[in-house]
Parts: structure tokens; C-alpha cells; sequence
């Protein structure tokens, strides 16, 4: 499913070697989140004064907007290594026991999908975290002895779509905690334009406008669109970009004028038609669309949410008046206004 959606902000395999090519190295190339950039600053600027690993620091937010990207920034700046790994690569202990003591002195080690550890690999990160030491097991039975090895200062940068799956106590270890936030349209023009730099595509500044505005708010989108509104500039007209060949081009691929895809708006309509416009449970919506769960929730949900057009409230979703108008419906429940929630 998901690898069909043209749209999604997971990666797929086509985005391994554009990412490759279009991740910024640099903080100042980093576009956007401008208070995580200038946190960030200082707290690089001053773990190197002092010689010291920067705290661990905790990336959260929807897919594609930039987490592993600022990671290999943050090692880059730091001039330290970066030693990757992932929550579910992470099977047993013994193996993050193993990355741990491979660690040089100040590295940044980076778990993606860090909320998808499991218990035992969670609970060695806790001393190696807080005290930079390995618990570890000699023996089995009344002879088994525990010890503790020093490990080299580290620093943990942990990635996660759901910072609200991480433990207590893991959550707790981050010294530094940064939220990830939607890029607005004109970042977004910014990133547009840099890449069609990057890859030599000839754009105009209302082209990059207009994939912007269709791009959820999300990078990675951002870069795929271009990539696609490319191929159709390649062979439809002599490689340029204009806006009329944006338009074009994007309503081939059925991305519509705010970046809402087919997978959107049969949600929007499921729960305007079948539910009323809402409350309506998660698991109800899901079934109804024949949509899992925590993909509506990570990937469709985000950025509906950040335009106003539905709201998560305790007994369900809901559906906002601008997405009635949007989608060209009149509501047939009460407004968004009368439920309490503003627009
Ligand atoms: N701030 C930014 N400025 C410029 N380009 C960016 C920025 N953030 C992300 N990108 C681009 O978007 C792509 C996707 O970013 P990245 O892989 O870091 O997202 P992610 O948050 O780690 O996603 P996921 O949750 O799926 O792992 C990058 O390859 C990069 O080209
Ligand atoms: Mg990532």
C-alpha cells in the first residue's frame, strides 16, 4: 500500500540516491526550524569549547521532514563520527553492547526508530546514557556476577515519529528534545529551489512556489515533485519549468492544489459521508478506507491537522469547516466552531 502512494513522506527506494544528493551537510544549509537551528548552535558551539559530548538529543516529528538529515549535520559540526543504527535493527543486548564499545570518544551514535527498541536493549541504554557504563552479566546461575565497564562519551541522537511511544525513562535521558515542525510554503520554495539547482533543472520562482504549496509542508515531498514535474518538463518541453507545466504535471499525478493526494481525500470523504464529519474512532476510519491504522495517524493525519481540517478530540475525529470547503461539501454536522475547536 504505502509504496504505492505517490505522495507519502516515507521513503521509498527512488529517494535513496536523490537524498544522497540533496541533504544539506551544513547547519547553514539546513533550511527552516529556525529555533532548533539556533539552539542547536550554541549547544554544538559550547560541547566543543569544553571538549565535551554534546547531550543526547531527542529528533521527533513526521516522516520526511529532516531528522536523519540533522543528525549527520550535528555529527558534521561536531567533527565526529556518526555510527547509525536503528530500534528494530537492535535485536538483543548483546548487539547494542557491542556498538557501544566501538564508539570513539564524543561520537554520535544515531538510532532511528528509536521508540521501536525493545525492553532489554532499552534498559542498557540507560547507564550507558546517564553514566556512560555497561552493566553487564559474567556467569549464569549463583555464580554470575554483575560488572560495570566505562564506555567512551557518547552522544545518543534518537529519531522517532512517535515521541509519545518512547518510555518515561528513556525520554527522560534526552537532555536536548527538539519537535520537528512543518516547513511553511516559503522554506519549502527555498528547499524547491536548491535542489533544482543541485540537480540543473531550469525553474522558474512561481514553479517553485507552486510545488511548494502542494508539497505538505514536507521536504521530502517537496524534492519528489520536482523530480516528477522534471521528467514532464523533459519530455513534454525542452526541460522547462514553468508554473502552467507545475500545474499540469501535478494534476496528472492527482496531487491537488494543497498536496492532498487520493489516499487524503478518500479519507476527508469517508468520514464526511459515512461518519457525519465525525467523532469517529481511528480504528473505525481505518477500516472504512481499508487503511492501517498508525498510517493515517503518521502520514495523512499531520498535515490535515496543521491545515485546520480535522481535529483529534476524545471521542474521535472531526472534520473542520475548511476541509468541507475544500472538498466542495456542504457540512452536514455542526461546524467545527460549535463542536469547540477553532479553525
Ligand atoms: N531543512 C532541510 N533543508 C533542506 N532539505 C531538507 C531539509 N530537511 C529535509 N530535507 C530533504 O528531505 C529529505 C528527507 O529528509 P530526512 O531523510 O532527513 O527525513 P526524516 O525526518 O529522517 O524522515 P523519516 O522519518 O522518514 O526517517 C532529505 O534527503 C533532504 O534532501
Ligand atoms: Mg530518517
Amino acid at each position: 500500500m504505502e509504496e504505492e502512494r505517490f505522495i507519502t513522506s516515507t521513503k521509498i527506494a527512488d529517494d535513496k540516491a536523490l537524498d544522497a544528493t540533496l541533504r544539506p551537510k551544513t547547519l547553514n544549509e539546513y533550511v527552516g526550524q529556525d529555533k532548533i537551528k539556533s539552539n542547536l548552535k550554541v549547544f554544538i558551539e559550547a560541547s566543543k569549547k569544553r571538549h565535551e559530548a554534546l547531550d543526547h538529543v531527542l529528533l521527533y516529528g513526521p516522516p520526511g521532514l529532516g531528522k536523519t538529515t540533522l543528525s549527520h549535520i550535528i555529527a558534521t559540526e561536531l567533527g565526529v563520527q556518526i555510527r547509525i543504527t536503528s530500534g528494530p535493527s537492535i535485536e538483543r543486548a548483546g548487539d547494542l553492547a557491542a556498538i557501544l564499545t566501538n564508539l570513539n570518544e564524543n561520537d554520535v551514535l544515531f538510532v532511528d526508530e528509536i521508540h521501536r527498541l525493545n525492553r532489554a536493549v532499552e534498559e542498557i541504554l540507560y547507564p550507558a546514557m546517564e553514566d556512560y557504563a555497561l552493566d553487564i552479566v559474567i556467569g549464569k546461575g549463583p555464580s554470575a556476577r554483575s560488572m560495570r565497564l566505562d564506555l567512551p562519551r557518547f552522544t545518543l541522537i534518537g529519531a522517532t515519529t512517535r515521541a509519545g511511544m518512547l518510555t518515561g525513562p528513556l525520554r527522560d535521558r534526552f537532555g536536548v528534545i527538539c519537535r520537528l515542525e512543518m516547513y511553511s510554503p516559503e522554506d519549502l520554495a527555498v528547499i524547491v529551489k536548491r535542489s533544482a539547482g543541485i540537480l540543473d533543472i531550469d525553474l522558474t520562482r512561481e514553479a517553485a512556489v507552486e510545488i511548494s504549496r502542494r508539497s505538505r509542508g514536507t521536504p521530502r515531498i517537496a524534492n519528489r515533485l520536482l523530480k516528477r514535474v522534471r521528467d514532464f518538463a523533459e519530455v513534454e518541453r525542452n526541460g522547462k519549468v514553468d508554473t502552467d507545466l507545475c500545474k499540469h504535471a501535478l494534476d496528472l499525478l492527482e496531487v491537488d492544489s494543497l498536496g492532498l493526494d487520493y489516499n487524503d481525500r478518500k479519507y476527508l470523504a469517508a468520514v464526511m459521508q459515512k461518519f457525519e464529519g465525525g467523532p469517529v474512532g481511528l480504528d473505525t476510519v481505518a477500516s472504512a478506507i481499508n487503511e492501517e491504522a498508525v498510517t493515517i495517524e503518521d502520514v495523512i493525519e499531520p498535515y490535515l491537522l496543521q491545515l485546520g481540517f480535522i481535529a483529534r478530540t476524545p471521542r474521535g475525529r472531526v472534520c473542520l469547516p475548511a476541509a468541507y470547503r475544500h472538498m466542495g461539501l456542504t457540512p452536514k454536522t455542526a461546524t467545527g466552531e460549535q463542536l469547540g475547536f477553532k479553525e
